[in-house]
Order: structure tokens, then C-alpha cells, then sequence
């Protein structure tokens, strides 16, 4: 089974609802994949209402680390709870570019949304500086560290995703060697940190996926995607899986 979840990021209208109806009426009939999307927290309650009971799991962007309380403009992790959500997407690289978001501060966010009882999916991902000079496994594994929480993650459900920041939104994607040598490195440290537990954590690449690039999937350690551009059409997003499947 892998995972293809959609991150819509600062786009949807109410009047894009219909790609939930969209997405049910076209799921594929090999049950190859769970399907996840982070819409923006404007239309959170309407794809949780809209997807309840279909197995496709919703989640947040971004949460605030605290339960409540004196932060104006934030959400919780409890109110994300509150209205159904299943996931929270911590550290994406455009939140760490353009809020500062640090990677214990991402720690914290991490922490705040397993305690909510939600899964945290934490990202991280190299400067094309760092793919390019070197450095760029050591870099990801050390971010990745540092935005774990330092409670115990035995029991507790989570998913990184590698996006390289060079990959993101441009239509590049990284070498296939490069990902599978990333995902290696990562599930390593997984399983030094949580021993068994480590080897079943769900690793998604995020980077211009699309059904050009679906064989990504297909690579050892790749448990799924994370899928931006592509995944704001119903038929762009389910089209990556039916590239998937045909060489499946
Ligand atoms: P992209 O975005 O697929 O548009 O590159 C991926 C992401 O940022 O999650």
C-alpha cells in the first residue's frame, strides 16, 4: 500500500469543493493507495464532512504548538482534531522559508499534534546548495532529528516526507538515485532511533510529482507522495496513480 497525499497549499475556493466529489467518483478500482489531502484550514470541515467514511484521510498544513490560548491568527492541533482531521503537515520548507519556522519549534509541533491524536507527516528537504556542493544526507538527517520530538515515538504514528527545496514547484525532480540514497539514510536513522518501529515509517517524496515522475513510487523506501501542483485537479492527482499502476 502507498501513500499519495495532496497539499494544496494557499489555494481552494469553497467553489473547488467539487474535487472532493470528483476524487470519490474516480478513485481506481486497485486499492493501491491511501489517499490523503491537506486543503487550507478554510475548507478543512468541508473535506472532512465530504470524505468521512471513505477511508481518504484530511489533514491541516500547519498548527500552532500550543493547546490555546493568547496566539491571534493561530489553530491548534485540538481544534484540528475537533473538526475530524486525521493529519498535520509539519515543517514544510515554505513554512521554515517564510515564517522562520525552526526545527525545534517543529519538534514542539510535532509533539502538540500526537498528543491531539493526530498524525504528524514532518518534511524535510536540502537547499539546491546542499545537493549540489554535498552535504545534503547529513543536512536532511540532522534537520530530521532535530524535528522529532524527544518523546517517545514508539507508539505513536507518524510519516516524513523528503522534498528536496530544489524540486519543489519547479518541475524538476530529484535523480532516482539521489532518492533512493536520501531514503535509505532516513529509514537508517529511523531505525537507530526506534529500533523495529523505524522500518515501518511511511516515507513520501514530495518534489513536482506527477504522472511523468509516478515511477518514483516505485523505488525502494518509497512508501509514497507528497503532492502539491498536481494534486489541485482531481485528474492530474489520480492520474499519478494510474501511471503507478501500469508499470505495477
Ligand atoms: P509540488 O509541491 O508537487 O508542487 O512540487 C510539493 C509540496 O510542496 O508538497
Amino acid at each position: 500500500m502507498k501513500y499519495l497525499i495532496g497539499n494544496w497549499k494557499m489555494n481552494g475556493l469553497r467553489s473547488d469543493i467539487g474535487f472532493c466529489h470528483d476524487i470519490l467518483a474516480n478513485l481506481p478500482d486497485k486499492n493501491l493507495f491511501t489517499f490523503g489531502f491537506a486543503p487550507p484550514i478554510t475548507l478543512l470541515s468541508d473535506f472532512t464532512k465530504a470524505f468521512e467514511g471513505s477511508g481518504i484521510l484530511v489533514g491541516a498544513q500547519n498548527c500552532h504548538y500550543a493547546d490555546g490560548g493568547a496566539h491571534t491568527g493561530e489553530i491548534s492541533s485540538r481544534m484540528i482534531r475537533d473538526i475530524n482531521a486525521d493529519f498535520v503537515l509539519i515543517g514544510h520548507s515554505e513554512r521554515r522559508r517564510d515564517n522562520h519556522e525552526t526545527s525545534s519549534q517543529i519538534a514542539r509541533k510535532a509533539r502538540a499534534v500526537c498528543e491531539a491524536g493526530l498524525m504528524p507527516i514532518i518534511c524535510v528537504g536540502e537547499f539546491l546548495e546542499k545537493r549540489t556542493t554535498g552535504g545534503a544526507i547529513e543536512f536532511v538527517i540532522n534537520q530530521l532529528s532535530r524535528s522529532l520530538p524527544a518523546t517517545d515515538m514508539h507508539d505513536i504514528p507518524f510519516m516524513v516526507a523528503y522534498e528536496p527545496i530544489w524540486a519543489i514547484g519547479t518541475g524538476q525532480t530529484a535523480e532516482k538515485h539521489d532518492i533512493e540514497e536520501m531514503h535509505a539514510a532516513i529509514r537508517l536513522f529511523l531505525q537507530n532511533r526506534l529500533g523495529n518501529v523505524g522500518r515501518n515509517i511511511p516515507l513520501l517524496y514530495g518534489g513536482s510529482l506527477t504522472e511523468k515522475s509516478a515511477s518514483i513510487l516505485s523505488l525502494t523506501n518509497v512508501d509514497g507522495g507528497l503532492v502539491g501542483g498536481a494534486s489541485l485537479k482531481a485528474k492530474t492527482f489520480l492520474s499519478i496513480t494510474k501511471a503507478f499502476e501500469k508499470n505495477s
